[in-house]
């Protein structure tokens, strides 16, 4: 079985679309699993992934970038505190937000952490969804290393956190803020109804085609006057085009249809 067989073969039996995945980091990160696994060829790993769902489990994992952290990108989400957020909150008391591949959940808690502050005593909806079920477990957990916190303040460490030996609990308060939910971008139904969206480093793994679709349904995703907020090595090129205005590098606003 060659890698074009393996991934429609994958796609068929689980429903993954590698084919919407950049093909060259696919394949390099798919070679190093073959040796990691001692496997010989494409047909052995589908073998193995295809009897033994622990194995599909495990190769999800592997093929999926968790790395994360709160307040990723220090700058941005000082935009998203003192211009994006401040903006949605005086139009609207209770906010829809959707973080999209959330990952360990750092990303969403970051949301909920600042909204707490903005808007104390407001309840807010926080969606956050992953294709991966293992890291929307560890997500729930709210358990996180000292890398993950790195970028909070001392002050929100005091209020928000439990140390437990070297990693950092975040209280049941801020967890129950966030619901979290499985959800493949590439194949499921998009939520309506945001006021904000986070998808940020995930797309760059994603084919231009895959890229495109994903923007068009994220806008569909949206309230007229909400924002989409992207990674820092990611851009829209042809946002004007989804009725989308650029507010910030990485903030979108949708202006219209
Ligand atoms: C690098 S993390 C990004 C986490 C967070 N958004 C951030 O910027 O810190 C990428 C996440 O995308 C998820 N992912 C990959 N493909 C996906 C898909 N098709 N649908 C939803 N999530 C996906 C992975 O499971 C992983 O948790």
């Amino acid at each position: 079985m060659n890698f074009q067989e393996f991934k429609n073969r994958v796609h068929k039996t689980f429903g993954l679309d590698l084919n919407s995945y950049k093909e060259n980091q696919l394949e390099r990160r798919l070679n190093n699993l073959l040796v990691r696994k001692k496997v010989a060829n494409f047909g052995e790993l589908y073998e193995l992934i295809v009897k033994d769902r622990s194995e599909y489990v495990k190769f999800l994992d592997y093929l999926t970038i968790n790395v994360s952290e709160f307040f990723r990108d220090v700058k941005m989400f000082t935009v998203l505190e003192e211009k994006v957020l401040p903006e949605l909150l005086a139009k609207s008391n209770t906010l829809k937000i959707w973080s999209a591949a959330c990952s360990i959940g750092a990303e969403p808690y970051t949301v909920a952490l600042l909204l707490d502050q903005l808007s104390s005593g407001r309840s807010h909806q926080i969606d956050a969804t992953d294709l991966d079920q293992t890291i929307l477990q560890r997500a729930r957990e709210g358990m996180f290393n000292v890398d993950a916190v790195k970028n909070v303040s001392a002050n929100r460490l005091n209020k928000y956190f439990v140390k437990q030996d070297q990693k950092y609990l975040l209280n049941q308060q801020v967890k129950n803020k966030v619901s979290f939910k499985q959800h493949d971008l590439l194949k499921d139904k998009y939520p309506q109804g945001y006021d904000l969206i986070l998808c940020r480093n995930v797309t760059i793994y994603f084919t231009k085609e895959a890229q495109e679709k994903v923007n068009r349904r994220f806008m569909q995703s949206l309230k007229t006057g909400g924002y989409l907020f992207i990674g820092g090595s990611e851009t829209i090129f042809n946002y004007a085009e989804l009725g989308l205005q650029k507010t910030s590098p990485c903030f979108y606003k949708k202006v219209g249809q």
